[in-house]
């Protein structure tokens, strides 16, 4: 941080009244509709532009400057004229609307992440926002959480790559630039343990795995240069994390060293009372506050509380001080002092370009997983008379998912359009949402193309569920249309990883599309008639049953490891021990032949080189996500059966063979020992250069 930002916020702090200070520590509820005394007496610090998750529930259209702008005035008629930020929920883009981060994950593409966020930054900015409550980083291991949708998967070392690549697309390396926001880590920390996959819920984690699995995406961040971090509901191993100074002080600020500001979640202080740790709103305040958090979201407590506490000597105003210095550093580093207001004219020329569209469009093929592809049906090439049937037929903001307030439905084309545009001339598309009618029309196509899953409300915050399987009916429409006999290609819409596993094993084909946003019909049309090929590979393991989760790919051996098979070896007795699919899965219209392993040494000093020839053995031309394992063979503490340390992507041509090279130094093999100590371990290693977590060859060196 720079001495002339410092000597700016001293001084300013150094003129400020005690309410003043509470004032940039407040977040009040009303957006638009706030009192504009409030403003102009200093009272809020921020300005939440909510709106609910749903598309077209926004309200930062073309206008959003003009109404930031009026806003931003009242808070330049105040005593100290200490300018507002403007925060609000742009996840997955503004108006250009890209697949959910979830998807986003699925592409492992960190380019393609990050020109995304930037996009995002530039349409929110566009629109008066200058802060983004994105990225969200929790680690997710029970897909029945609705909020799997909004984060990267399960494992930690992509997640930490994805969390980089989005700070800096969000905030560029000068936040201050018209175009860039403010980006906000959440929801620290391990909210995604909640307890049975119910959002809010409790979680209990130990120590060595919240440093190893939950941590590492915000540390990413925070090395990144995160301008905020926002505190978790949930309750964690006993204290809410809105409460945790160890924590959010400790951890964050002392060992992490981040200089920038905390805001709670929505009232998540004040419901410190419902957690049963503080009698009433005021104790409430007073323990976040402690905790660490600098600016309370909506619940008002700091507000109503604070200056009485402080008067009556029951809070130091040191604690008041370091949160308002956090709060105006932030301020000052995203250029508000200077720029306060936002063109109104940048909207018309920045939001919703060509240039987005083609991006929202590249990540939306990038981000679809084939799973399955029985005797190359895909891509759609030798049918003439092709059906499109099931519930996504008609869709269009049903493609956006969860978190798309600022999307437009008219902007997406409709699919029928999409899929049009893009199959052969001499082909006939038919489409039927309606099963029966759906029914009528298969008796006469070649091949059905079923386009089925989840309504962007099934995902997302509080849509958790108990049964991972296709939404009810949708399981015996394809029980139906597989009675007529015509071979079946079945498209997956989901926030979630679903189980599948009847319908897997009924269909022919079966591509994995998510919520892949604005340009999602167009480029599935692309992946369907083969003017792409798919890519993308799954963040997160998929469960045979719902009763298989927790389940992911970096877990414990156990004492009597699944894979030791027989009847006292961890297992269900009503389900094979394995996922449907591993975490890393995902094929192509080609296929991948891997040789040649080589490791430059047997001992790791200090770094060792492990590389592979992979070669393109199909007739088409592919992309092969490569995947770089490890697993510590004797710890201290147990240690995962797998690793994730690293992943590159080759394009190959048909035959083309290229060798692939990967280092791994000794501080990626450290984990966090029982005494919270980090390091490395002597020892023997395995290593796999692979296309899933679950195959690869495999390498030994010792440590
Ligand atoms: C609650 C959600 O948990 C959080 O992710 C979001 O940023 C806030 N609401 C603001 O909308």
């Amino acid at each position: 941080m720079t001495d002339s930002t410092e000597l700016f916020i001293n001084h300013l702090l150094g003129q400020m009244t005690l309410e003043e200070k509470i004032g940039q520590l407040n977040q009040p509820k009303a957006g638009d509709i706030i009192d504009p005394d409030v403003i102009r007496q200093g009272k809020a610090g921020s300005l939440i532009r909510s709106a609910g998750a749903l598309t077209g529930q926004g309200s930062s259209g073309s206008d959003g400057a003009d109404q930031a702008n009026r806003l931003q005035r009242l808070a330049l008629e105040s005593r100290l004229k200490i300018p507002l930020i403007f925060g609000r929920d742009v996840i997955h883009g503004c108006r250009t609307i890209f697949p959910i981060p979830l998807a986003q994950a699925a592409a492992f593409n960190l380019e393609l992440t990050q020109n995304a966020a930037s996009v995002a930054a530039q349409e929110a900015s566009a629109c008066g926002i200058k802060w983004t409550f994105a990225p969200m980083l929790d680690i997710a291991r029970d897909p029945r959480w609705g909020r799997v949708a909004e984060g990267n998967g399960e494992d930690p070392y992509h997640s930490a790559q994805m969390a980089a690549s989005l700070v800096r697309g969000f905030q560029g390396d000068n936040m201050a630039l018209p175009h860039k926001i403010v980006a906000c880590a959440k929801h620290y920390v391990g909210y995604g343990s909640a307890e049975g996959g119910r959002d809010y819920e409790n979680g209990e984690i130990s120590e060595p795995t919240l440093r190893d699995v939950y941590l590492p995406p915000f540390v990413s961040a925070i090395r990144a240069g995160v301008g905020t971090v926002m505190s978790a509901f949930l309750d964690l191993n006993g204290t809410p994390a809105t409460a945790n100074r160890r924590l959010l002080t400790n951890v964050l600020r002392g060992e992490l060293s981040f200089d920038g500001f905390v805001i709670s979640d929505w009232d998540s202080i004040g419901e410190l009372i419902n957690h049963g740790v503080a009698e009433d709103r005021a104790e409430a305040a007073t323990m976040a506050l402690h905790a660490g958090v600098d600016m309370d979201m909506v619940s008002e407590t700091y507000l109503d509380t604070l200056a009485t506490k402080v008067q009556a000597g029951k809070v130091p105003i040191q604690e008041i001080d370091d949160a308002v210095l956090r709060i105006l550093r932030i301020k000052h580093r995203a250029g508000l002092f200077d720029q306060p207001y936002t063109d109104p004219g940048r909207f018309a020329r920045e939001v919703l370009t060509s240039d987005s569209r083609q991006l929202a469009r590249q990540f939306a093929r990038e981000c679809m997983v084939l799973l399955k592809n029985k005797d190359n049906i895909l891509p759609l090439q030798s049918f003439r008379k092709i059906l499109i049937a099931g519930d996504f037929v008609n869709a269009r903001g049903e493609l956006f998912g969860t978190w798309s307030p600022d999307g437009h439905v008219e902007d997406s084309v409709p699919f029928e359009q999409a899929l049009k545009a893009t199959a052969p001339n001499d082909v006939d598309l038919w489409f039927a949402e309606d099963y029966d009618e759906a029914f009528d029309y298969a008796l006469e196509a070649d091949v059905v193309v079923l386009v089925l899953g989840e309504h962007p409300r099934r995902s997302g915050e509080n849509s958790n569920i108990s049964d991972l399987r296709l939404p009810p009916g949708q399981a015996e429409f394809v029980d139906l249309m597989l009675t007529i006999g015509k071979p079946v290609v079945l498209v997956v819409f989901a926030g979630r990883p679903l189980v599948i596993t009847r319908q897997l094993h009924q269909v022919d084909a079966v591509l994995y599309a998510w919520h892949p946003g604005i340009e999602g019909g167009v480029a599935l049309g692309e992946i369907l008639f083969g003017i792409k090929s798919p890519s993308g590979r799954l963040p997160i393991t998929f469960p045979r049953a719902t009763g298989q989760v927790p389940i992911y790919y970096n877990h414990k051996n156990s004492g009597r490891p699944v894979t030791a098979g027989g009847w006292f070896s961890s297992r269900y007795i009503d389900l094979p021990a394995t996922p449907l699919f591993p975490f890393g899965f995902g094929l192509t219209y080609t296929s991948f032949d891997y040789a040649n392993m080589e490791l430059s040494d047997k001992i790791l000093r200090e770094r060792i080189t492990i590389s592979a020839d992979v070669t393109n053995t199909g007739k088409q031309a592919g992309n092969e996500l490569i995947q770089l394992y490890v697993r510590d063979l004797v710890g201290s503490l147990t240690r995962p059966v797998r690793e994730l340390k690293g992943f590159q992507r080759l394009e190959l041509q048909p035959g083309e063979t290229r060798r692939i090279t990967f280092v791994l130094s000794e501080e990626m093999l450290a984990f966090t020992r029982v005494d919270g100590s980090k390091g490395i371990e002597p020892g023997g290693f395995q290593v796999w250069i692979a296309p899933d977590s679950a195959s690869g060859l495999c390498g030994e060196f010792r440590l």
